[in-house]
């Protein structure tokens, strides 16, 4: 009896996705010569094949189209995308364990974070009008015909899609209104690292509600979705962003001395980081980043 294997690689290279079938009654010898195994935190290998056996891989349903897939051990506890539909979730840790939806949409005490839709327009609008939202970021104010563009575009984009700004709407839990968004853009080959940006609108600001949306955005990368790091950079004088990325959580790693050209300025740019363990196991981190 056959049945399907499908294995996802990241991403990269000529090879992203091989479906394999093979026998169903217990595991063969058979063994697959498989292009770059980009996400292995142990192979340390460069070369640009390796060789890869049925034991390495965990199979089990896809909880959203409930086809079975099978990706390499490698992959256990990762954030990945069905090879079948191509929605994005996370790789059971164990054999016989269920793969796990991406929990979306989350609540915080004042805020429902979500993807944003089309009837989202005109609150976005009024953030993305203002010229204040620029004073320290890259871009200029938006019309009405960017946004409709931006939304549609946007729609496409799954949290699994690298290199792409995957949006989350911080809305109201009282009334519904979108008074921000949260950018996470992972990035290729492996999806575990996200770079995290944060826009609220100015009649929202200083209320401590970027901070409740980034608290939750930090335990959604970490927690949910189980990414191994997550980045942040902003333009050394925006006081506002640096208060809130610290207060976060985040650790100041560096700054760069006129690395970038903001509205005509050479400006300098901080970079501020978290990793898993430090979020999850602070107390170990620490000590692990004494010794
Ligand atoms: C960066 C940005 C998101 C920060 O927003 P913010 O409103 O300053 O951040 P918060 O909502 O966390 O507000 C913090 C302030 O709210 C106050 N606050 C906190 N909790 C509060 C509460 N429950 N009720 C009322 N006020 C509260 C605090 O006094 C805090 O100010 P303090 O740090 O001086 O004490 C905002 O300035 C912005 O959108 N800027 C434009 C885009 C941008 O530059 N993004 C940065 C790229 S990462």
């Amino acid at each position: 009896m056959e049945r399907l294997l499908a294995l996802s690689i990241p991403p990269l290279g000529p090879i992203r996705r091989r479906v394999f079938s093979r026998n169903g009654q217990g595991k063969t010898k058979g063994q697959f010569r498989l292009g770059y195994c980009p996400n292995s935190p142990d192979s340390g290998d460069t070369n640009d094949t390796a060789m890869i056996t049925e034991e390495d891989f965990i199979d089990f349903t896809c909880p959203y189209c409930r086809d079975a897939v099978s990706f390499p051990m490698q992959h256990r506890d990762s954030l990945q995308q069905c090879p079948m539909c191509f929605e994005s979730l996370v790789v059971p840790e164990k054999p016989g364990e269920a793969g796990r939806k991406i929990a979306l949409p989350f609540s915080t005490e004042r805020l429902a974070l979500r993807r944003l839709g089309p009837a989202d327009w005109q609150d976005l609008l009024d953030i993305m009008s203002d010229e204040e939202t620029f004073r320290y970021t890259s871009g200029h104010p938006l019309d009405e015909e960017a946004i409709l563009r931006w939304l549609e575009s946007d729609a496409h984009v799954k949290l699994t899609t690298p290199d792409q700004p995957f949006c989350l709407g911080l809305a109201l839990r009282e009334g519904g209104k979108l008074i921000g968004y949260a950018g996470l853009r992972l990035s290729a080959p492996d999806l575990l690292q996200a770079h995290v940006t944060i826009h609220l609108n100015r009649a929202f600001q200083k209320q401590g509600f970027a901070l409740e949306a980034l608290k939750a955005v930090l335990r959604f990368c970490f927690q949910d979705t189980r990414l191994h790091r997550v980045t942040a950079t902003c333009d050394s004088r925006n006081s506002a962003a640096v208060k809130l990325l610290e207060k976060a959580g985040l650790r100041r790693e560096g700054e760069f001395v006129k690395d970038n050209i903001l509205h005509g300025e050479w400006t300098n740019t901080l970079c501020y980081a978290a990793l898993r363990e430090e979020y999850t196991e602070p107390a170990a981190a620490q000590q692990a980043s004494q010794t």
